[in-house]
């Protein structure tokens, strides 16, 4: 099989989205646009990926850093066909066909993107551009078809003339080119139309003038491959994807018992069992257990793990932070930078105070302790093995409870395990 590479063209400005970022790296479920294209890219055994950055490159040049991506640089947007010329130098020692996409582009599976590689390699096309048959077709490229049903060229709505809008299968901006042929063709495309260009689409015509083969693969369904060019857009496709992660989900095992407000971003592994109430919003890069109740109404966030059995229940927030097994967390709390064992458990109310306006500082809750309701732990902070707080006790910082001990009061000072147990049994005796 004759090896791919891919280009991701990202260099434009997405004018519609009127942000001060680039559309590519708005994001989507906590991952950029283009990384998502990237990894579905990557789904298909694709290596060799170069990403055509222009403006405001260094914010996308961030983003996907991690995703060990070649980058070109387009100084000026001069147009798709003149993005995919400047990769020239990077591909060149590559040889086989390049998959062109547009970096605003998302699929709802990787199906349509194989079927497409499928038709291209199997009919030896020298270049194949996927299209959709769209009931509005304003704004997009226009396939035209000669009676033979040969895809001919493609026009862009400003330069078509009436017919040729009425055309409704449109260009996706995906394509396959034979690598060399596309270069050699790239040269010959001139600014000849409205926008003054260079474009892209112009390769289709010059490749049927120089008896290339040309081929054109219509994508059923069309939702398959959805566009983002605002922030409508933007919306809709964040629900596909919520909606995808969240099925992925279930059917490892997880209850979520109402997908539609629930949100679970990328990279979230939870175990089997667990039950996912209503309006959970889950950042990507958490761990979560198995047999763990989350929710209704709490937010975990990125780098959180959550082990076995644990509850994190209502209008709880959880960042950075690693919580035990058998742990519950059931109330209206906030723990942040904290380390909490197993088979702790954590009052209503209780709050990790872990920000003192300059720095973030940790908080760390041993196995088997008892924090009373509406505790406030300043960091850092220790607390030991089986120790207990008194409801609303006001912890300061660095002042660690040690193992077993009991600290109570504003600002909370320790008191015994021992002369607590007394104290009671001594009330007792009082009472009785
Ligand atoms: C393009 C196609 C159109 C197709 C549509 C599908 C051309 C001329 N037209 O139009 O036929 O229906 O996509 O969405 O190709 N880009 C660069 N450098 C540039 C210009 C653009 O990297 O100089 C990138 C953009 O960031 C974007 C992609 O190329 O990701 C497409 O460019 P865009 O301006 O959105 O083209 P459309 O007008 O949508
Ligand atoms: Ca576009």
């Amino acid at each position: 099989m004759k090896k791919v590479a891919a280009v991701i063209l990202a260099a434009g400005k997405g004018t519609r989205m009127k942000s001060a970022l680039p559309k590519v790296v708005h994001e989507v479920s906590g991952l950029p646009l283009v990384v998502h294209l990237i990894r579905q890219v990557r789904s298909l055994g694709i290596k060799d990926i170069v990403v055509v950055v222009g403006h405001e490159k260094d914010v996308v040049i961030d983003r996907v850093s991690k995703e060990k991506v070649a980058i070109v640089e387009q100084k000026e947007q001069l147009g798709t066909g003149h993005a995919l010329r400047m990769c020239k130098k990077a591909l060149a020692s590559f040889s086989g066909d390049i998959l062109v996409l547009g970096g605003d582009t998302y699929f709802e599976n990787s199906e349509t993107l194989q079927s497409f590689c499928t038709y291209h390699k199997r009919n030896a096309y020298d270049m194949s551009v996927l299209t959709a048959q769209l009931d509005n077709p304003f704004g997009y490229g226009r396939i035209i078809r000669n009676p033979e049903k040969d895809v001919v060229a493609i026009r862009e709505e400003v330069d078509a003339v009436t017919e040729e809008r009425l055309i409704r299968e449109i260009n996706t901006g995906i394509y396959l080119f034979n690598k060399d042929k596309v270069f050699a063709t790239l040269k010959k495309v001139r600014t000849d139309n409205k926008k003054k260009e260079y474009y892209l689409t112009s390769a289709v015509a010059l490749f049927v003038a120089a008896k290339h083969r040309v081929g054109g693969f219509l994508s059923d369904p069309v939702y398959a491959i959805l566009g983002v060019n605002d922030r409508v857009q933007l919306a809709d496709i964040q629900k596909i994807v919520n909606r995808s992660i969240i099925m992925a989900h279930q059917r490892r095992g997880v209850t979520v018992i109402d997908p539609d407000s629930t949100y679970i971003e990328v990279d979230v592994t939870i175990g089997s069992d667990s039950i996912i109430y209503p309006f959970t919003y889950i950042e990507k890069n958490v761990s979560i257990g198995s047999g763990c109740a989350i929710g209704p109404f709490c937010k975990i966030r990125s780098d959180s793990t959550v082990k076995d059995t644990s509850n994190i229940g209502s209008f709880v927030e959880v960042v950075r932070s690693k919580v035990g097994s058998h742990t519950n967390i059931k109330h209206l709390s906030y723990i942040g930078d904290a380390t909490v064992g197993n088979r702790v458990n954590i009052g209503a109310g209780t709050i990790t105070a872990n920000y003192d306006g300059v720095h973030k500082h940790k908080t760390v809750i041993g196995d088997g302790s008892f924090i009373g309701s509406d505790t406030v732990l300043i960091a850092p902070i220790t607390v030991g093995k089986g120790a207990r707080t008194g409801a609303g006790a006001v912890v300061p910082g660095r002042r660690n409870i040690p193992a077993k001990q009991i600290a109570v009061g504003v600002p909370a000072k320790i008191v015994s395990a021992q002369k607590k147990v007394k104290t009671q049994k001594a009330v007792r005796q009082k009472k009785g």
